[in-house]
Order: C-alpha cells, then sequence, then structure tokens
C-alpha cells in the first residue's frame, strides 16, 4: 500500500515549526491523508506526490534572515491550492512581491480575529464577527502580494488573513492546527475538503482494507518474521500481518523475565491461544538475570539487554529458517524525525529495539505503521478487534523493569516492583486515570529506610510513583494526581508489598529529567 492509494492527498512542507507535526494530526483527524516533506523538497518531487493541496508550515525563522529556509514563487504556480500557516503565510508575501515587516508589538498567544470575508476559508463562519485564535509571531504582513486580499485582521495585524483567488492560495497569520484556536479544524476543513476537494477517504478501516491485500501481495509465498513484545505498535503488526499471511508470518516473543506481572502469560494466552498467531516464546528470564548479575550502570544495563535479545531473536530466527521479511512497528513520528532537516535529536539514552537486525540478518524490512500516528494506530487496533486493553497499553520500556529498579537487577527486587507497579496499575484504572496520562508506574530505589508498623521497627525500601503527562515521550510534566488517589496507592503498595515502607512521589519534569529513572 502506498499514498497513492488515498486520493485526497496533502503536502505538508516543514520550516522547522513546532507545531509541523501537529498540523498533520489535525488534516489527519479531518480524515484525509497528509505527509510531512522537508521544506526544500524539488518541484518535481512535489509534482510526482500529486498533493490536492499544499500547507506551509510556520518556523521560528524570519524571512528576511540570512539562512532563512525559502521556496521557489514557482511553488504557488502548479496550480495546486496553498494554505501558508504564519511563517507559511510571510513566506508566501516575500516571494510573491508583498512586503513583510517586523510587528511593533510581538503577538504571542490568546487573541481575537476579526473576519472580514467569510467565504472559503472562513465559510461557516459570519462576517463581521471575530474567532479566538492562537498567534505567535514577531513578522507580520505589511503589504500583501499583487492580486491577494486581506480576509481578517487582529488588533496588531492588519492583514491576519489573505487569500488569492487566481492562484488558490491562502495565509493565516494565527496557527488553526492548536486547541488554543477553537475553530482552528473547521478552517482547515475549509481548506481540505471545500478548497482543496479532498475526499475524506482517510479511515483506518480503510487502511486496513488496503493494508491488509498490499502485504499479501509484497510478502507472496514467502515467510516473515515480527518481534512481538505485547505493546499496542508490535501487536498490530503481528494481528496485520497474521490477517494478511496467516502461518507465513512468525511472531517472536522473547520473555527477558523484566516484564509486568502476568504481562508474559497474557502475551502467550492472547496471541498464541486465542487469535492462533505462529508464536514462539522464548523463556530467557534466568539468562538476562545472569548477565545482568552485578550490572548497576544504566546504560550498561541497557546495552546487555539490547545485545541480549539480539542474539536470542536471531538465534531463534536462525532456527526457524527461510525468512525473508522482517516486521517492524516503526511508526510515522520516527519516520518525520529521521527525514527533518533539522537533524535528529541527541541521543539520551540507548533505546532498545530490533535496530540493525535486518541489514545482519539479511532480511528486507517491512514496516506497516510507517505512515500511522500512534493514535492511528490504536484505531487500527480497535479495527483488528484486539481488546482494549492491549489497544490502551501505556508506553512500556525495551528494557523492562530493568530501568525501573535503580542498581543491580535481582529476582527479588522484579517481585517487589511487579507487585508494586500492578497496584499503581489497578488503582489507575479502578480512579479512571489510567488512559489520561502518557505513564505511571512503580520505580524501586536502592534505599532503606527506617518505618514502623504495629509496634516494630522496620527498616524497608522505598518505592518512587511516577506519573506523567506528554504528547511524544520527548517533554512530560508530572501529574498532581489527586491526593486521595495517591493515599490509596500508598497505602496499597506499603500493606501489601513486602518489603516496602514507604512511597515517594516524583513531581520532575523532562526535561531536564527523563521519564524512566534510567
Ligand atoms: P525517557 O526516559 O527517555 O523516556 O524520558 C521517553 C519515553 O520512551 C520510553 N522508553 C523506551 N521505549 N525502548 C523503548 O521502546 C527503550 O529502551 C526505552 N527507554 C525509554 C519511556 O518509557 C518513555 O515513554
Amino acid at each position: 500500500m502506498s499514498a497513492k492509494d488515498f486520493q485526497g492527498r496533502i503536502l505538508i512542507l516543514d520550516y522547522g515549526s513546532q507545531y509541523t507535526q501537529l498540523i498533520a494530526r489535525r488534516v489527519r483527524e479531518c480524515r484525509v491523508y497528509c505527509e510531512i516533506h522537508p521544506f526544500n523538497m524539488s518541484l518535481e518531487a512535489i509534482r510526482a506526490f500529486r498533493p490536492k493541496g499544499i500547507i506551509l508550515s510556520g518556523s521560528p525563522a524570519s524571512v528576511y534572515e540570512p539562512g532563512a529556509p525559502l521556496s521557489p514563487a514557482d511553488l504557488f504556480r502548479l496550480g495546486i491550492p496553498t494554505l501558508g500557516i504564519c511563517y507559511g503565510m510571510q513566506l508566501m508575501t516575500h516571494i510573491l512581491g508583498g512586503e513583510v515587516g517586523k510587528s511593533p508589538k510581538r503577538e504571542y498567544g490568546r487573541s481575537e480575529l476579526f473576519i472580514d470575508d467569510a467565504q472559503d476559508l472562513f465559510a461557516g463562519l459570519n462576517q463581521g464577527t471575530s474567532i479566538q485564535v492562537w498567534m505567535s509571531h514577531g513578522d507580520r504582513i505589511e503589504v500583501p502580494p499583487p492580486g491577494f486580499r486581506a480576509m481578517a485582521h487582529s488588533s496588531n495585524s492588519p492583514v491576519a488573513a489573505m487569500k488569492n483567488e487566481g492562484l488558490q492560495a491562502f495565509g493565516v497569520q494565527f496557527h488553526p492546527e492548536v486547541v488554543h484556536t477553537p475553530l482552528g479544524k473547521e478552517i482547515l476543513k475549509n481548506f481540505l475538503l471545500r478548497i482543496c476537494q479532498c475526499p475524506a477517504d482517510w479511515t483506518m478501516e480503510s487502511f486496513v482494507a488496503k493494508m491488509v491485500p498490499s502485504l499479501r501481495e509484497k510478502i507472496g509465498e514467502e515467510r516473515v518474521l515480527c518481534a512481538l513484545s505485547g505493546g499496542v505498535d508490535s501487536s498490530v503488526v503481528a494481528v496485520l500481518l497474521h490477517r494478511a499471511v496467516g502461518q507465513q508470518a512468525m511472531s517472536i516473543f522473547v520473555d527477558n523475565g523484566l516484564l509486568r506481572k502476568d504481562e508474559a502469560q497474557r502475551v502467550k494466552e492472547f496471541f498464541g491461544r486465542h487469535l492462533g498467531l505462529n508464536l514462539k516464546a522464548v523463556e530467557a528470564g534466568e539468562l538476562f538475570l545472569e548477565k545482568l548479575a552485578g550490572v548497576g550502570d544504566p546504560e550498561m544495563k541497557r546495552k546487555i539487554i539490547g545485545h541480549e535479545f539480539i542474539f536470542l531473536f536471531e538465534k531463534e530466527a536462525r532456527k526457524i529458517g527461510g525468512a525473508t521479511f522482517l516486521a517492524q512497528g516503526t511508526l510515522y513520528p520516527d519516520v518525520i524525525e529521521s527525514i527533518s532537516f533539522k537533524g535528529p535529536s541527541a541521543k539520551i539514552k540507548s533505546h532498545h529495539n530490533v535496530g540493525g537486525l535486518p541489514e545482519r540478518m539479511n532480511l528486507k524490512l517491512i514496516e506497516p505503521l510507517k505512515e500511522l500516528f500512534k493514535d492511528e494506530v490504536r484505531q487500527v487496533g480497535q479495527e483488528l478487534g484486539l481488546p482494549r486493553e492491549i489497544i490502551e497499553r501505556q508506553p512500556f520500556p525495551g528494557p523492562g523493569l530493568a530501568v525501573r529498579i535503580i542498581g543491580a537487577v535481582t529476582k527479588e527486587d522484579l517481585a517487589i516492583l511487579r507487585e508494586a507497579d500492578a497496584i499503581v496499575e489497578e488503582e489507575m484504572h479502578r480512579a479512571g486515570w489510567y488512559t489520561k496520562v502518557w505513564q505511571s508506574f512503580a520505580v524501586l530505589l536502592p534505599v532503606c529506610t527506617v518505618g514502623v508498623m504495629g509496634d516494630e521497627r522496620t527498616y524497608e525500601r522505598v518505592v518512587a510513583l511516577r506519573v506523567v503527562q506528554s504528547v511524544d515521550g520527548m517533554t512530560a510534566d508530572w501529574v498532581p494526581l489527586p491526593a486521595e488517589l495517591l493515599g490509596t496507592i500508598s497505602n496499597r503498595i506499603i500493606n501489601e508489598v513486602k518489603g516496602v515502607n514507604r512511597v515517594v512521589y516524583d513531581i520532575s519534569s523532562k526535561p531536564p529529567s527523563t521519564i524512566e529513572w534510567e
């Protein structure tokens, strides 16, 4: 399957805005397929993509700055409707002969937009009324390019939106993609459905309907391997493959002994017995523990787990033999990150996945989810009939509980952490908070503190609770959970988990902290 299977394709050119991914997500929410590409994509490549519309993103740059990301004027003469957002609008103005200047006052935050022309982009709104929008700019349009007319103004921007009907070019100074522009989605919808005339054909039902035969065709009579972890992404990949080629798809599940309570059992039961996947479970808990014995350094722990995983996976794959493909649950944000002209972000922790395996094993890569955002993967999971507990699963790191036990990992500590973690999960579910946060988990500290139980003095371990909110795991905020819920979790852990007499709450955000403790 490729993007070409969907008629209403939108191209988003990225000039470096922090909101570019958000634009893409909003477009997808309008059921229109879109892709983000760097601003310097060639005109031939743009033509070949055959977009029904082009959106030019914002940027922290100013069009007059040396080195500002620019585009050729011919971009607007391809006969494809365009929408410039913030910097995108300034760029349009600059290139097409208008005038951009410094705003006397930087406009940042909520602002009132007065609609002067309630057609096209603003169809459905009332002329002369105002709406709330989100602005974030230092430059503004002083004179629109020839052929353009203002469509709206704000107290700081005489031209806060503009259009050229002949070119089908539109610009808005505000950000329709953020939630602080409550009618933003309607405005984007007007561009996508009314101006570009995209059919709203991007649904996860149609994705599955197209992906399954396309996988079948690609794989043919060959065999495909898949690393199943029980997380959302790999589960969806495994089930998609199972649908497409049945027993030709072989899922390998490595039980590294570092999983949550009952997790390994659940994965085997559900995917193996219930769904009938061709599943090979590798029991390696003891082996991982041996390799990790006495190792306290976080990076060392991660490296050992990563290497061991790859070693076992490779061994199993050779035993099975004859595979041509390896399927991986790469998501669209990973793809965007790797093609971004801003370059990859700095490596803070080594991540554990099947990276490097395809080359070593001479396998061809299949990435059926590489066009999807996480919420879309969840919808695909739903389409495929996966149970809610898998679809709603919070992210779980590849090295598992090993990076939540500070210092060297032991069997005893794993048992303590598993119990504490299960209580956190249960209470978060019970209070309806589990799906409202990005992650909620327990961390076992290598510290003993004094306590008292009955008349006895105790000297036992400390558990830290980590509950964070995040959009993509890159940045995160700690969540102020209700005191009552915190109290319940703490009481239960101290009363029910042997070896723990104190619970503390982690109130650090990322940056400067990270989500996992190691
Ligand atoms: P950090 O701790 O870097 O975590 O702030 C960011 C997000 O990534 C998850 N994480 C991992 N996921 N393999 C993964 O697949 C890993 O090695 C790994 N380490 C951290 C973490 O749970 C959080 O959601």
